[in-house]
């Protein structure tokens, strides 16, 4: 941990030295309309680097708000999730500055509490200012958020925890449903208790950030982490919320335990981190091994991030190595490991349980193996609408509420190069890793999704020796 988490704290505000180009972020809209085009059957080889997390980048850029001075995130992802978060930051009135993977923060001049909405509904994670402003504020008002279109989204319990903070929240139907929260006593948050239903990610890393700013102490229980055995292991990127905010001044015990004490703080200052590497890319990417038969290795991973894969990889006949501390190597080669993967079963659930995030490509994947597989998906209520693409590719799966069966390469599965259309972040992962195995070409519309993201996902393959293009079709002329 010491490695990716190198936190130190910069009381004064920080002025980097490097004289790198730096990128000034302000709210504008992008249009992307480009495809990727794959050439399948892919032989990949050699190794990648694997980028920082998104989702604890997002996390982190939420809790600058909570400091004064600057704070300074290395190894941040770029993508387009993270250009959208900082174009919120920025609309909202923080300084932020992107040079060489790292970002820079200052939310000193912060002056408003109203989020611009259409950035907000871009993205889930632009929901996390909502506990920052509004124990800094005493007041703020957000849309509702955006993100992956997998199901029913709430965000019931970030709400009622920070009602358990002392604050008021109202929906205001005015205008798209915003939330307008303020803190009762007209002032600020003030400590309390709170016990989660459900141990949320988003939930818990709202009410983290709030409570650190709150006067007095929080306890909040059942927050997102897990015991195996009896031990503590925590989920990744709560943790990295936890130390970033310690690291700025905050008192939070219990990280990993599912139970947080938080003593709150009336100020707290710009630090530093790095930020760990994403588990989800690294999870991506050693299934990317797997159905091209291939061998890759991948650096910086952290294995127990990915314990869960580890384990269902190596049931289904894959070799995975640790090279070194940080290094993974995933080895499906027919000549070392059989001509055969085996199908095998996942369900999803919180950490350490098998991601939600993976599911979509672990389909892919098991659509080459031999058997029919069971997929059960139990965080998102609908996050199955890749089934329909990977149909279109040659898969045989039936979806039947929110699990699957998968019909691997000997029940009825022959991927082939087609058109399809990524409809979400994961989903869309799976039909790049899909179009590598599959003959002929495939076409990947709506590549926008993917690329929220996954950094130059198409580069890293092409480094492996992919035959991945990105293509933009010319404007049509009216
Ligand atoms: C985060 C991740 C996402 C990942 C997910 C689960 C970010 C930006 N996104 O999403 O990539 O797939 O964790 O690991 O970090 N729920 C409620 N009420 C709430 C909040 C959540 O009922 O107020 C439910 C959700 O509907 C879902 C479950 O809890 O069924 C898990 O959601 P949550 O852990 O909050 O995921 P996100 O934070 O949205």
């Amino acid at each position: 941990m010491a490695l990716f988490c190198n936190f130190s704290i910069f009381p004064k505000p920080f002025v980097p030295s490097c004289s790198s180009q730096k990128t000034q972020f302000s709210n504008q809209n992008t249009k992307q309309d480009s495809i990727f085009r794959i050439k399948g059957p892919a032989a990949l080889s050699g190794h990648i680097t694997i980028s920082g997390s998104k989702n604890s980048s997002l996390a982190l850029l939420a809790a600058t708000l909570c400091c004064s001075g600057s704070s300074l995130l290395h190894n941040v992802p770029n993508i387009s999730d993270i250009q959208a978060m900082a174009s919120i930051l920025s609309f909202l009135g923080a300084k932020v500055e992107s040079f060489d993977g790292k970002m820079m923060v200052n939310s000193d001049g912060v002056d408003k509490v109203e989020v611009d909405s259409e950035e907000m509904k871009k993205i889930r994670g632009g929901f996390f200012v909502i506990g920052p402003l509004l124990a800094r504020f005493g007041e703020v008002v957000v849309a509702l958020p955006g993100g992956c279109d997998i199901g029913k989204r709430p965000v019931d319990l970030h709400l009622r925890g920070l009602r358990a903070l002392g604050s008021v929240v109202e929906l205001r139907q005015v205008q798209d449903g915003k939330v307008w929260a303020h803190a009762a006593n007209g002032k600020g948050l003030v400590g309390g208790r709170f016990r989660l239903d459900y141990p949320s990610v988003g939930a818990t890393a709202t009410l983290m950030m709030a409570a650190s700013m709150a006067d007095g102490i929080t306890v909040l229980s059942n927050v997102a982490k897990v015991m195996i055995g009896g031990i503590p292991t925590d989920e990744p990127e709560v943790v990295d919320i936890a130390h970033f905010l310690n690291h700025s001044g905050a008192l939070i015990e219990g990280a990993g335990t599912g139970t947080l004490v938080i003593w709150g703080k009336s100020q707290l200052y710009g630090s530093e981190c790095v930020i760990r590497p994403d588990r989800i890319e690294v999870g991506t990417f050693m299934i990317a091994a797997a159905i091209t038969r291939s061998c890759i290795s991948m650096s910086p991973a952290i294995p127990s991030s990915v314990s869960c894969l580890i384990d269902k990889l190596s049931e289904a006949g894959c070799k995975i190595s640790q090279l070194d501390q940080h290094t993974l190597r995933v080895s499906a080669v027919p000549a070392y490991v059989g001509d055969d993967l085996r199908g095998f079963g996942i369900k999803t659930s919180p950490f350490p349980g098998f991601p939600t995030d993976l599911q979509p490509q672990i389909m892919a994947l098991l659509t080459t193996c031999t058997g029919s597989s069971l997929v059960e998906e139990s965080v998102f209520d609908n996050r199955m609408t890749h089934a329909r693409e990977l149909q279109k590719l040659g898969a045989r799966i039936q979806v039947s509420k929110s699990s699957a069966i998968v019909f691997g390469k000997d029940e009825g599965s022959s991927l082939c190069g087609s058109p399809v259309i990524a409809r979400d972040l994961r989903g869309g992962a799976s039909l790049i890793l899909a179009g590598l195995a599959a003959k002929g070409t495939t076409e990947i519309h709506k590549i926008e999704h993917i690329e929220r993201g996954y950094e130059k996902i198409d580069t890293k393959l092409q480094i492996l020796g992919a035959d991945i293009e990105r293509s933009t079709p010319l404007p049509v002329l009216v």
